[in-house]
């Protein structure tokens, strides 16, 4: 089984990028085949600044790669590493409804909201099935927004596949469980709300980020509701069990502060991205072996992307007929 993902370059990652993706990204590695590859195409839709999309795709790479990706197992690439993809991309949009492309909620939410969209956004979940197909990928570990997407791919290699003949294989999704990650001021935590807890912030900035998280304003001494509570969501996504248990009592039974399980969030978050910031800051300061992984990578998945793209050719008449 094949196993392929895509992160957009697009800003810092943060606890909700972890948990809701990455994380699945790094345990699944020692299951399936994995391919994971940085989205700087698809990020080219709203980062228009070429030093700041260099330096946030290296960023990507290593941030996986500190938190245990392992390049002997997992092949980590550019995107645009594939030039197949796009023109892939070309051969789906000719058996693909406009309808279709414009019930995408990435689309959708945009316009609704009166923002200008640009072709590259209105056509992401082209560019995004070809990704996805080019590899003959089995399964696709996303978190839930992206589910749409890969429902539509679905639909466009069932197309290619009618109009043509099979060459196209059902991607699935995998949802993981992990709960939506609140941000400090309780919305989902996203980028665009600016409520993020970064994964490898400036030790004193993170430890204000954290004790600033939104609580309720319950009493210390009177019992609180650890359901619904920032803070208890976080801890949860930390520790374990046995310890999120023991909280859940401390809650019920007053007498606690919300600033004693933030600090307690605080140390978590140490131990497991904090402890990794000098194994970060010595890969960032290694670009050059960052680059050769990413080659690699881009090597091994063009090996298949090749064939692939052969049998699309030939199927629908660009190139002659194999012999
Ligand atoms: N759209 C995805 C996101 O924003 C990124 C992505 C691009 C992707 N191509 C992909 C994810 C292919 C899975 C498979 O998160």
């Amino acid at each position: 089984m094949r196993a392929l993902s895509g992160i957009q370059p697009s800003g810092t990652l943060h606890l909700g990028n972890y948990f809701a993706a990455m994380k699945q990204h790094i345990e699944l590695q020692e299951e399936h085949e994995c391919f994971y590859f940085i989205a700087n195409y698809h990020s080219l839709t709203t980062i228009q600044d070429a030093d700041r999309l260099r330096k946030l795709t290296y960023d990507v790479a290593i941030d996986y790669l500190t938190m245990g990706l392992d390049p002997a197992k997992v092949a980590i690439f550019r995107q645009s590493d594939i030039p197949e993809v796009t023109e892939l991309t070309w051969l789906l949009a000719t058996v693909t409804g406009k309808g279709l492309m414009e019930r995408a909620h990435s689309f959708k939410d945009k316009t609704a909201k009166g923002m200008s969209v640009n072709m590259g956004l209105f056509c992401y979940p082209l560019l995004m099935a070809a990704d996805i197909l080019i590899y003959r990928s089995n399964i696709v570990p996303v978190g839930r927004d992206q589910v749409q997407h890969i429902e539509m791919t679905q639909d466009m290699a069932g197309y290619f596949n009618q109009t043509y003949k099979e060459v196209f294989v059902r991607p699935e999704p995998r949802l993981n469980d992990a709960p939506i990650v609140p941000g400090v001021d309780g919305q989902k935590m996203s980028k665009s709300y600016g409520n993020t807890i970064d994964l490898f912030g400036d030790p004193k900035a993170i430890r204000k980020r954290i004790m600033s998280i939104k609580t309720d304003s319950t009493p210390v001494e009177e019992p609180k509701n650890p359901i619904n509570c920032n803070v208890f969501a976080l801890l949860k996504l930390m520790a374990s069990p046995d310890e999120v248990a023991e909280w859940k009592q401390r809650y019920r039974a007053g007498g606690m502060g919300y600033g004693d399980v933030k600090k307690r969030v605080h140390e978590l978050y140490e131990e497991r991205f904090g402890s990794q910031r000098d194994k970060r800051a010595a890969l960032a300061a290694r670009l050059d072996d960052v680059e050769d992984i990413l080659r690699e990578g881009a090597r091994r998945a063009r090996a298949v992307a090749a064939e692939v793209m052969a049998d699309a050719r030939e199927a629908c008449g660009i190139v002659k007929a194999k012999d």
